[in-house]
């Protein structure tokens, strides 16, 4: 009990998120759902009676990383039980998918594994720990849809939003652990999906970014019909949605992009002009090799029928350097494409093979030196780029989604409608709105724009000072 005699929470869960913004939204709803269980949120590692590590196996430094955090939280755990106070440790997310039994080898201090698709066992699973038998490990992919059971809006926490909207991947590109991880392609229902974009917008979002491993594969049902709905409809739908103002999605798969969705950019006002359209590679041996069902013709074609519909298109992509086989030529191919298309932002990886998939057994290995020159000079073209898209924003009025206080006290975030971040000076009533921002500067990650601060009167002491007689000489 605190001094005004309200009930603490019983318990603190310390939240850790590596990896997409899938993740994100998953721990939201991971500690929403433990809420009830008396858990409240906490920064503080050493002061967590729950930590939960939401983790990433894209590339092995990011599984590595989960390891070198777990031993740190191994000591933290033995501290609080010197002081009599017990820690439950939860790895959750790709890692335990992938790994499972290998995790509790690895790491036998930890409580419970379990994958993306039991999260809505949770309590369960916390209340088998709390009776003490032994750690818990739930990998398994339910019949049941782990949706039909999470929490469907976690409270907003500022004017942008996630949503997922479907979930896994049947793609299979050679690389990735995603359809191992992530189980197969499924798409939520039109309504549930309507229903939650409501209510996020009734806790204060103005955007909604809606996610999935592979957005654009979306066909959820629409109940009232029974007939499956693309990503395209489902944006027209949304776009209705009271007090939403921008909508966006991620990650799309440029196979699967139709004619429909590429109708909404043209469209639909409150679809954002940015679009993050992962290629991989601009070598259509690569490609094929990667079994990205779609060569370089095939994207820079899909590029220009975009930017067609949506002139002011901006575009960021995923590039994967030193894939099994790829030849200085190949590489030549995908710094050719980065030039031809012109991105505004991009994120570029070294091939890191992982365990079971098949580029992982494939001949001709990239050396790691090579892999390294590879992407130095990738992000340097890239880097270019998205500096000179940033220095053509200056001059521009550009309308910003105010989103969060300012590193410096007076200044706010917000971002661009191309997801650049944007400082301005203005004050904390702004936050939440959209309002028509000047840019005035540009730096290689975010922009500056005109301060937003209303015209005040001048000072008493300044008018005072003004009329003041002169002194006499
Ligand atoms: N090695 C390097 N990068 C990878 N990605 C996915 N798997 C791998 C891997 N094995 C990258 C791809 C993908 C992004 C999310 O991560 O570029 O689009
Ligand atoms: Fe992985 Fe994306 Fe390919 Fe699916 S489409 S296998 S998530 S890279």
């Amino acid at each position: 009990m605190n001094a005004r005699g309200l009930r603490e929470p019983r318990r603190k869960l310390h939240v850790k998120t590596y990896g997409c913004q899938m993740n994100v939204y998953d721990s939201e709803r991971m500690t929403a759902l433990l809420a009830p269980l008396g858990y409240a949120p906490t920064a503080d590692l050493d002061d967590a009676d729950m930590v939960l590590l939401n983790t990433c196996h894209i590339r092995e430094k990011a599984a590595e990383k989960v390891y070198s955090e777990l031993g740190r939280i191994r000591l933290v755990k033995e501290a609080r039980r010197a002081k009599g106070r017990d820690t439950i440790l939860a790895v959750a997310g790709c890692v335990a998918q992938a790994e499972g039994e290998e995790v509790l080898r690895r790491a036998p201090f930890v409580d419970m594994v379990f994958g993306p698709q039991t999260y809505h066992r949770l309590p369960e699973m916390v209340a088998r720990l709390h009776r003490r038998s032994g750690a818990v490990l739930d990998t398994a992919f339910p019949e049941e849809s782990k949706f039909d059971h999470m929490p469907r809006s976690s409270p907003v926490d500022g004017p942008t939003a996630f949503l997922t909207i479907q979930e896994g991947c049947d793609k299979f590109c050679t690389f990735c652990v995603v359809p191992y991880t992530r189980g197969a392609e499924f798409s939520r229902p039109v309504a549930q999906v309507a229903a939650e974009a409501r209510a996020l917008a009734q806790q204060g979002a103005r955007e909604v970014i809606l996610l999935g491993q592979n957005v654009n594969a979306y066909h959820g049902v629409d109940d009232e019909t029974g007939q499956e709905v693309g990503l395209g409809e489902l944006i027209r739908r949304l776009a209705g949605t009271d007090g939403l103002d921008r909508l966006r999605y991620t990650t799309s798969y440029p196979a699967e992009v139709d004619d429909a969705l590429i109708a909404a950019h043209a469209e639909i006002p409150a679809l954002m002009p940015f679009l993050h359209l992962p290629v991989q590679s601009g070598s259509d041996r690569v490609l094929s090799a990667m079994n990205r069902r779609h060569d370089r013709v095939f994207y820079l074609d899909l590029v220009e029928r975009l930017r067609r519909a949506r002139p002011d298109l901006g575009l960021s992509s995923d590039f994967i350097v030193g894939f099994p086989g790829e030849s200085d030529k190949d590489f030549q191919e995908t710094l050719d494409l980065v030039r031809r298309v012109e991105f505004i932002q991009a994120y570029s990886f070294k091939y890191s093979p992982r365990p079971g998939t098949p580029a992982a057994a494939m001949d001709l290995q990239v050396p790691e030196d090579e892999k390294d020159a590879r992407l130095t000079e990738l992000q340097d073209l890239l880097n270019v780029q998205q500096t000179a898209f940033n220095a053509a924003c200056i001059g521009r009025r550009l309308p910003v989604l105010l989103e969060r206080p300012g590193r410096h006290p007076g200044q706010l975030v917000g971002r661009s409608p191309y997801m650049q971040a944007v400082h301005v000076d203005a004050s904390e009533d702004k936050l939440g709105q959209i309002i028509d921002l000047e840019i005035t500067r540009a730096g290689a990650n975010s922009l500056g724009a005109r301060p937003l601060v209303p015209a005040r009167p001048p000072a008493v002491t300044e008018v005072a000072a003004r009329h003041a007689p002169e002194a006499s000489l």
